[in-house]
C-alpha cells in the first residue's frame, strides 16, 4: 500500500520552514468537509464522477481489445488528458515496449499526441497501417490535433483498406456527445469516457483502460489498485489519510509559506512519464483566479545532476514530493572489477536499486538539512495495482487542493480560449471573429522584432 512520510515537511525536523502538528490539526474541519464533498461525490460536481471508475464493468474495453488482437501496432491519437494517461501506463508497465523482443506476440504501440507533422511522418514509416489498429481519443469529440490526425490516418487507411477502414478504428469518446460520437453512431466500434471524467482524470476509464489490455497490462489491478486507494483517501481519520495531509500540507506551504512551486521527482524512469501527466492533472485543475503552485515535473537521479543545485540553494518557493519504490522489480550487483579504484570500490557488491534509493533518502536529507520541505510517497513496487493507487491519490489530492483553494478543480475555461483563436484561424464557421482577432494582432507584433 501507497505511504506517504512527512517528516521532512515539519518545523520539528527541518526547522521554522516547516510547519506544525497544530497548524495541520487546525485545518481538520475545513479537510473533512472538501473530504465529504468528495465522498457525497457527483451530488454536488459532475466532475467527480472519476471516483466511480475503480468500480466500472470492464468487459466493453476488453471486447475491444479483442477486436485488435492480431494485428502488429497499436496507434493511439489524443492529446493533452486524452494521451497522458495511457502513455504512464505504457512506460511504467511496458517499459521500451517496442524494443522488446519478449513483446513480440504484442503489437508495437505508437501514441501521437501533437500537430507535428514530422512525428507522424515518422511513426507512418515505422509500421504497417494496413496491420494497424488505431485508438482515436477525444472527450469533446472535437479537438482539433486529434481530430486532423484521425482525418488523416483514416484516408490513409481508407485508401488502402477499403470498406475495411471503419474496422480498424476504435473511437473513444463521450457516450452522447460530439462529432465522434456521430460517427460511432455509424457504425464505427466505440468505447465511452462518462460524462463527468473529466480529460485529465480519465486515465482509469476506457482512456488508459483499452491501451493496458492491448500491452497485456493487469487491468484490473489498476482499477483494484484505485479501490484500495479510495478506501486509503477517503478515511475521516485527519492523522491516517494520506491523501489529507498531502493536500493540507501542500496547500499551507502555499498559503504560508510563500511556496509556489510543487516539484514532483520519482526515481524511476517508469514514472517519467507520470511527473508529466500529474503536471497536466495538477496545472489545468488547480491554476485558476490568480491561484494554484506551478507543478515541475522530474525524475532521479537523473535531476539530482540537473535540478538540486537549484532545489537547494534557490528561492525558497518549492516543495519537493519524491515518489520512492521500494522493489524496482529488476536489479543488477555492481560486480568486483576493475580493483584499486576509489571511485569504484565502494560500490561493488551494491545492487543498482540499492544505489538509486540510497541517492533518494539522501537527497531527500539534504534538502531538509537545508531547510527545504519535501515529503515521500512510497510504493512496495511499482506494478498495475500500484500504478492504479498513485493515479487514484494524485486525483483525489488534486481535488482536495482544489477546494481548499475555493476553485473548481474539474473546468478548464482558459484552454478554450486558445482553441477558440485556431477555429478562427483554421476558417471554422462561426469563429470568423476570432480570426480578426488574430490578424489584427499580427500588426501589434510587427512592432518589436529584430
Ligand atoms: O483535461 C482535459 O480536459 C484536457 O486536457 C483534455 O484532455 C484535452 O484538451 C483533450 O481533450 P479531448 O479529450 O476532448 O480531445
Amino acid at each position: 500500500m501507497l505511504g506517504l512520510n512527512f517528516s521532512f515537511m515539519m518545523a520539528e525536523t527541518i526547522g521554522e520552514t516547516g510547519t506544525t502538528e497544530r497548524k495541520l490539526e487546525s485545518f481538520r474541519g475545513k479537510a473533512l468537509e472538501a473530504l465529504s464533498r468528495i465522498k457525497g461525490a457527483m451530488a454536488e460536481m459532475p466532475g467527480l464522477e472519476f471516483t466511480r471508475l475503480p468500480w466500472q464493468d470492464i468487459t466493453p474495453v476488453k471486447e475491444a481489445a479483442r477486436r485488435l488482437s492480431g494485428l502488429e501496432n497499436f496507434l493511439l491519437l489524443g492529446i493533452g488528458g486524452s494521451a497522458l494517461g495511457p502513455k504512464c501506463i505504457l512506460e511504467a508497465l511496458s517499459p521500451l515496449h517496442n524494443q522488446r523482443p519478449d513483446k513480440r506476440q504484442r503489437p508495437k504501440v505508437f501514441i501521437y499526441e501533437n500537430a507535428d507533422p514530422c512525428t507522424l511522418e515518422s511513426i507512418l514509416s515505422s509500421l504497417d497501417i494496413n496491420k494497424t489498429g488505431i485508438n482515436v481519443i477525444s472527450k469533446s469529440g472535437g479537438t482539433s490535433e486529434t481530430i486532423a490526425a484521425f482525418m488523416v490516418l483514416y484516408d490513409l487507411v481508407e485508401k488502402s483498406l477499403g470498406k475495411e477502414a471503419a474496422g480498424r478504428f476504435i473511437l473513444t469518446t463521450d457516450p452522447e456527445k460530439g462529432d465522434l460520437r456521430r460517427l460511432a453512431a455509424k457504425g464505427m466500434a466505440s468505447l465511452s469516457i462518462p460524462p463527468g471524467v473529466g480529460g485529465r482524470y480519465s486515465v482509469l476509464s476506457a482512456v488508459g483502460l483499452l491501451l493496458a489490455e492491448v500491452i497485456g497490462a493487469d487491468t484490473e489491478g489498476l482499477l483494484r489498485g484505485a479501490r484500495d486507494a479510495h478506501e486509503r483517501c477517503t478515511r475521516e481519520e485527519f492523522w491516517e489519510n494520506p491523501a489529507i495531509l498531502a493536500a493540507v500540507l501542500i496547500f499551507i506551504m502555499q498559503r504560508d509559506e510563500g511556496r509556489k512551486i510543487d516539484v514532483l521527482i520519482p526515481y524511476s524512469d517508469r514514472l517519467k512519464s507520470f511527473s508529466e501527466w500529474y503536471c497536466q492533472l495538477w496545472s489545468e485543475s488547480l491554476g485558476k483566479q490568480g491561484r494554484g503552485l506551478t507543478p515541475y515535473p522530474s525524475v532521479g537521479t537523473t535531476d539530482q545532476h540537473s535540478q538540486v543545485q537549484l532545489w537547494m540553494e534557490g528561492p525558497r518557493d518549492k516543495v519537493v514530493i519524491f515518489i520512492r519504490v521500494e522493489d524496482h522489480g529488476a536489479d543488477f550487483t555492481i560486480p568486483d572489477v576493475f580493483g584499486g579504484y576509489e571511485s569504484m570500490s565502494f560500490l561493488r557488491g551494491h545492487g543498482l536499486s540499492g544505489l538509486i534509493n540510497a541517492e533518494e533518502e539522501a537527497t531527500e536529507l539534504a534538502l531538509a538539512k537545508n531547510q527545504r520541505p519535501n515529503m515521500t510517497i512510497t510504493i512496495p513496487s511499482l506494478d498495475a495495482y500500484h500504478l492504479g493507487q498513485l493515479f487514484y491519490f494524485f486525483e483525489i489530492v488534486t481535488a482536495l487542493t482544489g477546494f481548499f483553494l475555493e476553485i473548481n478543480p474539474f473546468d478548464q475555461p482558459s484552454v478554450e480560449e486558445g482553441k477558440r483563436l485556431t477555429f478562427g484561424l483554421m476558417g471554422k464557421k462561426g469563429f470568423e471573429d476570432k480570426k480578426k482577432e488574430v490578424v489584427e494582432a499580427r500588426d501589434k507584433k510587427s512592432c518589436y522584432k529584430v
